[in-house]
């Protein structure tokens, strides 16, 4: 008998092939996320779960579980997965770092120069017939990149690659981590360690790169945006639940500071009349960060990659917790 292995969506066909080799496999195919008693009914007797970031997978879920083995996550936040309580389970928990480095960094610098450069404002404008005066002095004016301070927060994989990115646009960096990196590695990022409080006050730009926990939940909050400079603009790719989305619709609507560009949201899809979506100032992406064709097949292998290793007890390539 093979081992029974459940997947709250479908994935790319090689992957499944791959999957099927080895085991039983079922694929959820109803609504988006799968509703948490489908899932309870499922993880009672199966030994694989794959599953995505809008599943959330709780401590009573996992409780259920007679026989799981391994959680691999179709992505790099695991903050919908009860970490502690898998690891006390001695369940294997697999994630997606590295390979969707590039693609998040990409996005986040797509969402800023956007963002300063109101492209898709202009697009609105066009698209709803409103493109009637061009080219006078103060028409559609975004603000230069080159010489402002980009202040990254998390210099991780993708603070970092967003670092090389924005070198290239002779943008000047900063950051703040929790752990200050080695001087040398500073020196060839070409980026100056500074205070939380600095990199607030200071960046013309902050990106967020940290992921979401207890602590960096609203981290961002109105005492913040009225702490940053009023030409600033904030990007997030990282989770929605770091901002305080209510006041942060209020900073922009009030110009406390002067725009976003955002992939993630408090609560996601964002509903219609979500403030937001009412304002010029702000940058909408739908959680499209790893949302390539080459990064979502890399995805795809690692995922299957991580959960073969937890199936025959060995840690996942990238592992967390147990
Ligand atoms: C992830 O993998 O966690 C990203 O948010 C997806 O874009």
């Amino acid at each position: 008998m093979k081992k029974k292995v459940f997947l709250t969506r479908t994935l790319h066909d090689f992957a499944l092939n791959e999957l099927k080799k080895r085991y039983q496999i079922e694929i959820h195919s109803g609504k988006i996320p799968i509703p948490q008693a489908r899932l309870r009914s499922k993880i009672k007797d199966i030994e694989g779960l794959i599953c995505f970031p809008y599943d959330t997978i709780s401590q009573d879920t996992i409780d259920l579980a007679e026989n799981l083995k391994v959680i691999s996550t179709y992505s790099v936040g695991f903050d919908h997965i009860d970490i502690k309580h898998a690891k006390k389970k001695k369940i294997r928990v697999g994630y997606t770092p590295e390979v969707l480095t590039d693609a998040t960094a990409d996005l986040a610098f797509s969402l800023l120069l956007d963002g300063l450069r109101r492209t898709s404002e202009g697009d609105r404008i066009i698209r709803d017939g409103k493109w009637r005066v061009i080219y006078g002095a103060h028409d559609y004016v975004g603000v230069d990149l080159q010489g402002k301070t980009l202040g990254i927060l998390g210099l991780g994989r993708i603070g970092g690659t967003l670092a090389k990115r924005a070198k290239a646009f002779d943008i000047k960096l900063a950051y703040h981590n929790r752990n200050r990196i080695s001087k040398s590695k500073e020196r060839s990022l070409g980026i100056k360690y500074v205070s939380f409080e600095k990199l607030i006050t200071q960046s013309d730009i902050i990106s967020i790169h940290v992921p979401h926990t207890k602590e960096t939940e609203h981290m961002f909050d109105m005492k913040i945006f009225k702490k940053m400079k009023k030409s600033a603009f904030l990007v997030n790719t990282a989770r929605g639940k770091i901002v305080n989305e209510k006041d942060l619709a209020i900073a922009l609507k009030k110009k406390i500071i002067a725009g976003a560009g955002l992939d993630v949201f408090e609560t996601e899809p964002i509903n219609k009349k979500n403030p937001l979506t009412k304002l010029e100032n702000v940058v909408l992406a739908p959680h499209i960060g790893s949302s390539t064709k080459e990064t979502r097949s890399k995805m795809a292998e690692i995922t299957v990659k991580n959960l073969n290793l937890g199936m025959s007890g060995k840690k996942p390539i990238y592992s967390v917790g147990y």
